[in-house]
């Protein structure tokens, strides 16, 4: 799949930087054309000419030469993909506030293609909480995390900090670009994600966990499948700019509901992913509600039911999908909701299982429709996504 892709190497100074000429070459192999950049401090680790002889491509290492400019833009615009491994802490930290001071950084700023990075760091320094922001940060912007390894590394600690090995970015790479079979062109697909927030007063809100990462996925998979995505997300610090999704932003259950509604009659399938509010506050305090030493009592009521209310609406070539999220009975409830909200079938994943549910990167989940229950094993939020849509085209293939 990599086989004519345009592909920019970002190297910073790291130990790890020796394994870029490995990467330089599979990506080769691979059949990519690859241009390298290099941090001036890269160079202290490894030799320019080393690349440039690699990769059959002059090595950019700054925005001037004795020559003249390099033009950045043109180079961001060239690549079908811009990959930064190794990135160090500092160059993530300027990635993510846009701290533009190297040819690397440049080129990220104006690159339009997806940009991976691939970490390499002492443990400690892995695990400390502004490294941790720092890359929140850059997959907040779309960027895709090539995640370290774990082993001995040059400090002579041992722990997670190694630079991803060079075959597996290069596999990491080809799955990326293994172009999904269109079989969702043609169709309309509503996903709604994230959170609710139902505001007390004007710096109070009752809120969740979600964060969107799942329902996001879904459009990201949906829309590479070749579905138009109108996404309709609650409030949270993620985003997608992925071509064919259309999001709106709302904040509370009122505002989530009539945004679907309004969409839901255009749209061939619904996905209902949002951690939507059961409950409000009764009244919205214009003012701070002060505080006084006795207790606060607070009057909730309910929110609309958005499933319920698109299920009561669905014509039957529509599809329409719910989420639960259950700590017990999960299967016994999820099938309740199917009848009572006029779902096709229910994704069901339990807080309770490692490594599944809000904010993680992974999921597990039990597809649940009239008949079975079919489990899947933990993977990624975009390879469970792959298989919701999966289900979605074999139930009703597009026509
Ligand atoms: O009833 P429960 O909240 O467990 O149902 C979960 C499913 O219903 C999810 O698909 C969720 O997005 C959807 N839902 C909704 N509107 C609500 C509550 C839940 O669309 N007010």
């Amino acid at each position: 799949m990599l086989a004519g892709k345009k592909i920019i190497l970002g190297v910073c100074g790291s130990i790890a930087a020796y394994k870029s000429a490995l990467l330089v070459r599979g990506l080769l192999r691979a059949g990519a054309e690859v241009r390298v950049l290099m941090t001036p401090s890269a160079a202290d680790f490894l030799s320019p000419l080393t690349l440039a002889t690699l990769s059959k491509n002059p090595v950019v290492s700054s925005v001037h030469t004795r020559e003249g400019w390099n033009n950045h833009v043109e180079l961001g615009l060239w690549a079908d993909a811009y990959v930064i491994a190794p990135v160090t802490a500092t160059t993530l930290a300027k990635l993510a506030s846009g701290l533009c001071d190297t040819v690397l950084v440049a080129v990220y700023l104006s690159a339009r293609c997806p940009v991976f990075f691939a970490p390499a760091m002492d443990v400690d320094m892995w695990q400390h909480p502004a490294t941790r922001a720092n890359v929140e940060k850059l997959q907040s912007y779309g960027n895709h995390l090539i995640d370290v390894e774990s082993g001995e590394l040059a400090s002579g600690l041992s722990g997670p900090g190694r630079l991803a090995e060079p075959e597996h970015i290069v596999a990491l790479l080809d799955a990326f670009f293994a172009a999904p079979e269109a079989d969702l062109a043609g169709r309309r697909i509503l996903i709604t994600a994230g959170p609710t927030y139902e505001d007390l007063d004007p710096v109070r809100y009752l809120g969740n966990r979600s964060t969107g990462r799942m329902g996001i996925a879904l459009a990201e998979a949906a829309a590479a499948r070749g579905a138009e995505v109108e996404l309709v997300l609650g409030p949270t610090h993620l985003q997608t700019t992925a071509a064919g999704v259309t999001t709106t932003n709302v904040r509370s259950a009122l505002e989530m509901h009539a945004a679907a509604l309004a969409r839901w009659p255009a749209c061939t399938d619904a996905i209902l992913s949002a951690a939507v509010a059961d409950y409000r506050p009764a009244t919205l305090s214009g003012e701070k509600i002060k505080k006084s030493d006795g207790d606060l009592q607070l009057r909730l009521v309910r929110t609309p039911d958005i499933a319920a209310d698109l299920g009561s609406s669905k014509r039957p070539e529509q599809t329409l999908v719910g989420f639960a999220l259950e700590t017990e009975n999960g299967v016994e409830n999820a099938r309740g909701k199917l009848d009572r909200k006029q779902l096709d079938f229910i994704v069901l994943n339990s807080p309770l299982d490692p490594g599944a549910g809000f904010g993680h990167e992974t999921n597990q989940i039990q597809l649940i429709d009239r008949n079975k229950v079919t489990a899947f094993e933990l993977k990624s939020k975009r390879a469970v996504a792959d298989d919701i849509l999966d289900r979605l085209v074999r139930d009703k293939p597009t026509p």
